[in-house]
């Protein structure tokens, strides 16, 4: 019989590795609770309408990378591809808006996307993000940029360009998208075929082809930041000043577009010059109309989204959160009883321990504890029963201690 693989696209993930992703998700958790941000955990899978919805039926997520099946019931579910919009179907549901202050989430999970898998991506990936509501201010959003920023480099990802654009609202974009078709179909000889789709399906995706030479053709079409209304553009003044202000260095491009159709306003994006055709690290923006895209009342949110996979291949060395680990050894198996009573005492005082149930000879019990790294050995023997003792070796040093049973819990404390 053949043996069953994990789905292309997914990893298991184990130690040492672990270690990486546990370290990040506590760095992620203390960093943003800092900033008023609590977690919020929603469902892996929503109703399939939620992200055709909310994200956008052009874009190529929904059109060809979401996981969709009929549950049982016959109702349309899909693998959640990115949380805002779940998250902001949350608040919907529960009228958090009105309820909550601040209204800030974070989250950490995965996320699914029919991608073709290579370095840095994946078909289930892990996020984590953070969404805040209720605040139609741009110094919310250079705020944002700059945890977004902020954070990355607190991890110690040095090689970094954070992108900063604005891509308009509803009533100065499809002006601008009217232009740009003009522009696209002036131009149609110049362009792939996907981008001739693109022109009239979602003309801003042009920007982020790959062909030579449509970059070269787009290069000459005009740019959203030239064409916005005066709402869009004070704003957009108002993100960049707060930056300056925060200190946080960032580059225009007015020909960056998202790939979530969501967005209003600020779009921005971190990429990193160390990871390679996969170098977005984070991405976000603000979306004020999305609340009512999903039938809520109109409310405004921003965030942004980190992919951790890619993230984690930049953390080499994690600090190690070094507990004491103590294997508990005993002489014959006649003293299995107190050897149990011994680790159940260190377990029930936050101790590490490890024990083998099955009794093996002294000079095998020092060898399991060589492998599970211990860091102290404590040996069990009718001697020390006797006079109400044990021996504890430090695995290091070799040196051996005489312990009185009853102080043994907080002499190790103290190691
Ligand atoms: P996104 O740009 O689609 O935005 O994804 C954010 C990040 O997730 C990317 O920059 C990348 O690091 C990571 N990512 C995306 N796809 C993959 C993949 N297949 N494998 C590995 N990593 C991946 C969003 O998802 C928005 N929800 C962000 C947001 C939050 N905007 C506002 N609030």
């Amino acid at each position: 019989m053949t043996s069953i693989t994990a789905p292309k696209g997914t990893k298991d993930l184990y130690s040492p590795d672990i270690a990486k992703w546990q370290y990040l998700e506590e760095e992620i958790r203390t960093y943003f609770e800092h900033f008023f941000y609590r977690e919020i955990r929603t469902p892996i899978f929503e109703h399939s309408e939620l992200f055709q919805r909310g994200i956008g039926s052009e874009t190529e997520v929904v059109q060809k990378e979401m996981y969709t099946f009929d549950d049982k019931g016959g109702r349309s579910i899909t693998l959640r591809p990115e949380n805002t919009a779940p998250v902001v179907r949350s608040v919907i549901e529960k009228n958090l808006i009105h309820e909550t202050y601040p209204l800030r989430f974070y989250y950490i999970g995965p996320m699914f996307r029919y991608e073709k898998p290579q370095k840095g991506r994946f078909r289930q990936f892990h996020q984590f993000g953070i969404e805040a509501f209720g605040d139609l201010s741009p110094a919310l959003d250079a705020e944002i940029v700059y945890a977004a920023f902020a954070f990355l480099r607190h991890l110690g990802l040095n090689k970094l360009e954070l992108y900063l654009n604005s891509v308009g609202c509803k009533e100065c974009r499809p002006p601008f998208l009217a232009k740009l078709q003009t522009e696209g179909e002036k131009n149609q000889d110049k362009l792939c075929d996907d981008c001739r789709r693109k022109l009239i399906k979602n003309p801003m995706r042009i920007f982020d082809c790959k062909e030579k030479s449509c970059r070269e053709t787009a290069s000459h079409f005009p740019v959203i930041t030239d064409h916005l209304c005066e709402e869009c553009a004070g704003h957009f003044e108002e993100v960049k000043n707060t930056l300056t202000l925060l200190g946080t260095e960032y580059t225009l491009n007015p020909r960056l577009v998202r790939g979530l159709d969501y967005y209003t306003k600020t779009a921005f994006e971190i990429v990193s010059a160390q990871l390679g055709a996969q170098d977005a690290v984070l991405g976000g923006g603000r979306y004020d109309d999305l609340s009512r895209q999903l039938g809520g009342s109109p409310f405004p949110g921003i965030g942004f989204a980190a992919g951790m996979e890619r993230i984690i291949l930049h953390l080499d060395d994690v600090p190690q959160r070094k507990k004491t680990k103590v294997f508990v050894a005993y002489q014959n198996a006649a003293i299995l009883p107190d050897a149990i009573r011994l680790i159940k005492e260190l377990w029930d005082n936050g101790i590490t321990a490890i024990m083998d149930y099955t009794f093996r000879n002294l000079k095998k019990q020092f060898k399991r504890a060589d492998r599970v790294e211990a860091d102290l050995t404590i040996v069990l023997g009718e001697e020390e029963l006797a006079a109400g003792t044990v021996t504890v070796k430090e695995m290091n040093s070799q040196q051996q201690h005489k312990i009185k049973r009853g102080e043994l819990i907080e002499w190790i404390k103290k190691i």
